[in-house]
């Protein structure tokens, strides 16, 4: 029992014995990615290098053993590394670059001063040293979508989430330390304005110096100056043989981890909401998320499809074109589909105030050309345009979207756009038109057989009348094939 354990733990340090680098990356050291090279921290716990993603292309950051990636190069330009890379190159001249076998060499990081050497430190930071040892650059300033225990969240800054499990480009939520003291959730194209927040600390009165921290028990909290303001997750996880990291996923949540360095688990802590419809922009356009067994589906709104089935970001379409009013379309009905217990923006155009029901309130948005839409609460009707966005089911929360629904449709239409609709349109009046010629010269075919067949026939007629010598000769010769019969009726 306790050979074996001593012999474990022997396999594992020379394990961290052999991928241990030397902690000071001078000018000229390089990595390359198909070998498994990394610069590691002296404990061996995290590495600057290659990392895999998707499609067997590579990306450069700091990760853990079990290759969690906690740090990020290029990602706003898109992280994956050119096929054509040689290497990962501090070179002597003192740039942090990707050489390429025919490309620009490619700068990984651009601090704004000449770098003289690098280091992976124990505790994840990767810092760029000047010829004085003065640092210039390092990654817990530039976090991406993870905090490490001790990194902070500078007031101004905020952290991104990735744009999926295997690509560690920017993704479509962010997490922003505000200068106003408070910490919030927006999606990345929203402003930082409080109808596009899906999560709020409430400390915008502290001012401009508070920071987002994380303890290494993983316990988060802000800080005003160096003064505690608020917790935001309590920690007390374990510190013995595990690293708590706090991160930004992909779904729009905030979560604590731990991971076990000896059997390399990671195990969730902490999330900022149980909710994973909570973040707005989980569910494209016109669409709304709903939970089942906890995990978060999009639905189309009635009348509506998936614009790309698969992609839930990309949001619904009109399966059928609802616009205009049944005055100018009579070959198009309206009624409103109902749509309970959702929430959404509310960019109302027209509120109406002491309505009854719901009746009404669809009635309302009926006989109004503009309404797409409408939102029914508390005897309220909002008049909506599409699109409807940040949709989700809320139990708690008694507003009913009211949805214009057209139904005898004429023209059937998967477009969305407008754009495409009249691409759809163009298809369709172009396949009218193929078919329209193809049936025009099978008539025209038909009826040059018949008239040739019934030509023949008629003189054939003719000759046999002339043969029996009783009746002149109806004149066919010069005649248009097409008189024939007439002629023949004429006589
Ligand atoms: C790294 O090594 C170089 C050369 O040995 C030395 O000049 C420099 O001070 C070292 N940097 C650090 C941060 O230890
Ligand atoms: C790199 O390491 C991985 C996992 O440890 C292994 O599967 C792979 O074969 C290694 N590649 C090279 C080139 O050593
Ligand atoms: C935060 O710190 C500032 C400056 O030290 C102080 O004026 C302010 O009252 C503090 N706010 C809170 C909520 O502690
Ligand atoms: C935050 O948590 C720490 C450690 O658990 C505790 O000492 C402190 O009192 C808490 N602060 C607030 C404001 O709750
Ligand atoms: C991994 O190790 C930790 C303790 O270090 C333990 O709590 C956890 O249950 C282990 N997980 C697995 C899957 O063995
Ligand atoms: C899903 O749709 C969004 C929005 O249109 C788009 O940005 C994204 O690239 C799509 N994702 C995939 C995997 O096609």
């Amino acid at each position: 029992m306790s050979i074996l354990a001593i012999l474990f733990l022997l396999v594992i340090s020379t394990a961290a014995e052999a991928q241990r680098r030397p902690s000071n990356i001078t000018l000229g050291s390089s990595l390359t990615a198909t070998s498994n090279t990394t610069w590691s921290s002296p404990s061996g716990v995290y590495a600057f290098g290659f990392f895999p993603q998707h499609d067997n292309s590579y990306a450069v950051g700091i990760f853990l053993p079990d290759k969690t990636v906690v740090w990020t190069a290029n990602r706003d330009s898109g992280p994956t590394v050119p096929d054509d890379v040689i290497s990962l190159l501090l070179s002597p001249e003192g740039r942090l670059i990707l050489r390429r076998r025919q490309g620009q060499d490619e700068d990984v990081i651009s601090p704004s001063a000449t770098i003289a050497s690098a280091s992976m430190l124990d505790n994840g930071n990767f810092v760029l040293y000047d010829s004085n040892s003065r640092i210039i650059w390092q990654s817990f300033d530039s976090p991406t979508n993870t905090l490490l225990p001790g990194q902070r969240l500078q007031p101004g800054k905020e952290l991104f989430s990735s744009a999926s499990e295997s690509d560690y480009g920017r993704g479509i939520f962010r997490l922003k330390m505000q200068t106003d003291g408070n910490l919030l959730q927006y999606p990345i194209n929203a402003p930082d304005a409080a109808p596009y927040a899906y999560y709020a600390s409430d400390t915008f009165r502290a001012g401009s110096s508070v920071s987002l921290n994380l303890d290494s028990d993983g316990r988060l909290y802000l800080l005003n100056g160096s003064l505690p303001l608020q917790n935001i997750s309590n920690g007390g996880f374990p510190t013995q043989g595990s690293i708590n990291l706090m991160r930004l996923d992909v779904g729009g949540i905030f979560r604590i981890y731990s991971l076990s360095l000896g059997n390399l688990t990671m195990t969730r802590r902490w999330s900022s909401t149980d909710d994973e419809c909570v973040p707005k922009g989980i569910c494209g356009v016109n669409s709304f998320c709903i939970l089942m067994d906890n995990a978060p589906e999009c639905q189309c709104l009635p009348g509506f499809v998936s614009f790309q089935s698969g992609n839930n970001t990309a949001g619904c379409s009109r399966t059928i074109s609802a616009q205009g009013c049944p005055k100018t379309d009579n070959r198009l009905k309206y009624d409103m589909r109902r749509v309970e217990n959702t929430e959404w923006e509310d960019n109302s155009y027209e509120i109406l105030d002491k309505m009854t029901s719901k009746e009404e309130c669809s009635k309302a948005c009926l006989d109004d050309c503009n309404c797409e839409a409408a939102f029914f609460k508390d005897s309220q009707c909002r008049k909506q345009k599409l699109p409807l966005r940040f949709g989700r089911r809320s139990l708690g929360n008694s507003n009913m979207a009211l949805i214009r629904f057209g139904t005898n449709t004429v023209v059937p239409d998967i477009g969305g756009d407008s754009d495409r609709k009249r691409i759809v349109k163009k298809k369709q009046r172009i396949d009218i038109l193929i078919i329209g010629i193809v049936l025009m010269s099978i008539g025209v075919l038909a009826l040059s057989i018949s008239v040739v067949f019934f030509h023949k026939k008629l003189k054939d007629y003719d000759r046999s009348k002339i043969l029996s010598g009783r009746t002149r000769r109806v004149c066919f010769e010069n005649s248009e094939e097409e008189r024939g019969p007439a002629a023949v009726l004429a006589d």
